[in-house]
């Protein structure tokens, strides 16, 4: 049987290095291509350690048009999945063409690459944060977006609608995965996500505190109309998250596309506050976390949970690990570094 290749752009970061992982053992030939913009090149050792196969990777920027031309010349790729993205909302803020260059320069030449090199589609990472602040909960793939607060969520909108257009005039298909909010760590704490600086995102703010390389947690705001008063979000394992890329390969491959593009929410459908987290938190790890309310993030959407049951129907796709998963693997990854 013919063994198929997936090219993963984004293939060392924190979701990429974990689709890897289930690529490879599914039994997937994997090229990771990455330029080590946001990575580390030992997680590609402990993917091999992890997975005991080797995926092909190339050090390159995918907005060098000449060296992904290469690369796509020496191998037949079946399928793209395109990580590869600049990815901090407040950073995206303040350096707007950076994030309108990188994100969609590199969304650019893969569909140019895809078209010139016959490959049958390509998986697209979205974000929930095409919603912003979402007219109707859960959210489904229906619900309109709101325009966008920063350049980041911005080039997630105009990453969709291109595929939209451009696929509707090609033969290959593309599939958008709208991630809600990715925690988590592989179980056997070898990958995980590596966040440069002070983090901005909830999780590794959490297990930081928790660690003591930070002082305090802030929650952001204590006076949302939810239950606790504190922010709802859908967190979802990133090794759930993971194994969607996989069902959205297989649908490419199998041919099961309805439409030239489609879009998916990847999300639990499961809404957390923030005080139900910290609270998770203490009681699956037995450690205690110093915290105190602040003020309201701007930007911050008061709820925002998916639902899922598009993905479950037509990707045969649901997520399987709960809350205290994803809580004991993020504390087990942040444990293992020594930094
Ligand atoms: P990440 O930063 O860990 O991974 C992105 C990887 O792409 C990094 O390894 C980086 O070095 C690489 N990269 C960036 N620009 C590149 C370029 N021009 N050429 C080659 N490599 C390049 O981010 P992640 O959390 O794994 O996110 C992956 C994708 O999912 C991104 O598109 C992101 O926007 C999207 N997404 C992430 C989240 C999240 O919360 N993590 C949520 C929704 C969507
Ligand atoms: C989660 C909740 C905060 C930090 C972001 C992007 C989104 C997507 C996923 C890429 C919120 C609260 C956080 C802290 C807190 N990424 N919080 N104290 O903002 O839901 O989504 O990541 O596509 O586009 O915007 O995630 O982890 O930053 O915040 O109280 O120190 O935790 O207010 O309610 P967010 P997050």
């Amino acid at each position: 049987m013919k063994q198929e290749t997936v090219l993963v752009t984004g293939g060392l970061g924190y979701i990429g290095s974990h689709t890897v992982v289930e690529l490879l053992k599914a039994g997937y030939q994997v090229i990771v291509v990455d330029n080590l913009s946001n990575s580390e090149h030992f997680i590609l050792d402990r993917i091999i350690r992890i997975t005991q196969k080797e995926p092909i990777f190339y050090q390159d920027d995918v907005c060098d048009l000449a060296a992904m031309s290469k690369i796509f010349k020496k191998h037949q790729v079946d399928v793209v999945i395109h990580f590869a993205a600049f990815k901090s909302v407040g950073e995206s803020v303040e350096k707007p063409l950076l994030y309108y260059q990188n994100n969609l320069i590199s969304l650019l030449n893969i569909l140019q690459l895809i078209q010139e090199n016959s490959v049958k589609g390509l998986v697209f990472s979205s974000s929930a944060t095409v919603y912003g602040e979402p007219d109707e909960l859960p959210a489904t793939e229906e619900t309109p977006f709101k325009k966008a607060l920063s350049a980041y969520g911005s080039t997630k909108q105009m990453g969709e609608e291109i595929l939209e257009k451009v696929c509707d005039a090609a033969s290959f298909h593309a599939i958008s995965l709208r991630y809600f909010n990715p925690v988590g760590a592989h179980e056997t704490a070898l990958i995980g996500e590596l966040p440069k600086g002070i983090p901005n995102n909830l999780f590794p703010y959490v297990t930081q505190t928790a660690k003591g390389k930070l002082a305090m947690l802030t929650v952001f705001g204590d006076d949302y109309n939810t239950v606790d008063g504190t922010c709802v979000r859908d967190y979802i394992h990133v090794v759930d998250l993971a194994k969607a890329h996989l069902a959205a390969c297989r649908r490419i491959i199998n041919q099961e596309c309805q439409s030239s593009s489609e879009v998916y929410n990847i999300g639990t459908g499961k809404g957390t506050t923030v005080l139900e987290i910290i609270k998770q938190f203490e009681a699956t790890t037995g450690k205690s976390l110093t915290h105190q309310i602040g003020a309201r993030r701007p930007g911050d959407a008061e709820a925002v949970y998916a639902d899922c049951s598009k993905a479950e129907k037509e990707l045969l796709w649901k997520a399987t690990l709960n809350l205290k998963d994803m809580i004991q693997s993020s504390w087990a990854w942040e444990n293992s570094l020594n930094h």
